[in-house]
């Protein structure tokens, strides 16, 4: 809650994602993986709620980069994998860096991109840059994954003054343009609030 109040832009949540949204966050790494080892890469861990949801299904060979710029939450995060029992046989295979997802490097493409930062919240600037470095670490082939909450948005828009409705509508058109035909979600009803996970398969055509 302090760091909703005290970041409210980049935090954009009032409360951590439920395990059902993580789930849901998480499905093409547990169904749509290729064979052998893979890498993930996280993009506004936070607190861990969705990295608990991607420690379940990740295997012995896979590997975790998460990206956090709140310097807090990756203190936080750094001290949870090491200590808590859910990321024992996980923990090895997991690093956690400080700073802006948007500059996120890794030393191989990544097969994976799963990203709660919050776009909606975001200008349209920052999320072109959020959604080209996805692009970027997945190299012309994998998953990009991200959540959004429903209705939230709609009736965001409905009330905010013009220069913030712009602000919606520029983001809107930039996930749009992200999409691809085979672009597939998941409703998650059992999150506060209510949010969708949208799956983007990114291919070499679209680079
Ligand atoms: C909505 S919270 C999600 C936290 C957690 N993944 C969850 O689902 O409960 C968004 C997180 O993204 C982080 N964030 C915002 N902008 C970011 C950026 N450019 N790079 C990396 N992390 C960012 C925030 O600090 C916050 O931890």
């Amino acid at each position: 809650m302090r760091q909703f109040q005290d970041h409210f832009a980049s935090t954009g949540a009032i409360q951590p994602s439920s395990r059902f949204l993580a789930r849901a966050m998480t499905e093409p790494l547990r169904d749509r993986r290729p064979a052998g080892g893979v890498r993930i890469v996280e993009m506004g861990p936070g607190t861990g709620a969705v990295t608990r949801g991607i420690v379940k299904a990740m295997r012995p060979d896979d590997e975790l980069d998460c990206f956090e710029l709140n310097p807090d939450f990756a203190d936080y995060l750094t001290q949870l994998i090491a200590s808590d029992p859910a990321f024992d046989a996980r923990r090895d295979q997991i690093r956690v860096h400080t700073g802006d997802a948007s500059h996120a490097e890794i030393n191989a493409p990544a097969d994976f991109v799963i990203c709660s930062v919050p776009l909606n919240n975001l200008p349209g600037n920052a999320v072109r840059e959020i959604l080209g470095a996805g692009r970027r670490v997945l190299a012309g082939q994998g998953w990009f994954t991200y959540f959004e909450y429903v209705l939230l948005p709609r009736l965001h828009s409905a009330t905010a003054a013009s220069s913030e409705r712009e602000r919606i509508n520029a983001v809107q058109e930039l996930k749009s343009a992200f999409r691809s035909g085979n672009t597939w979600s998941r409703l998650v009803m059992l999150n506060l609030p209510p949010a969708r996970a949208v799956h983007v398969p990114i291919s070499a055509e679209q680079t």
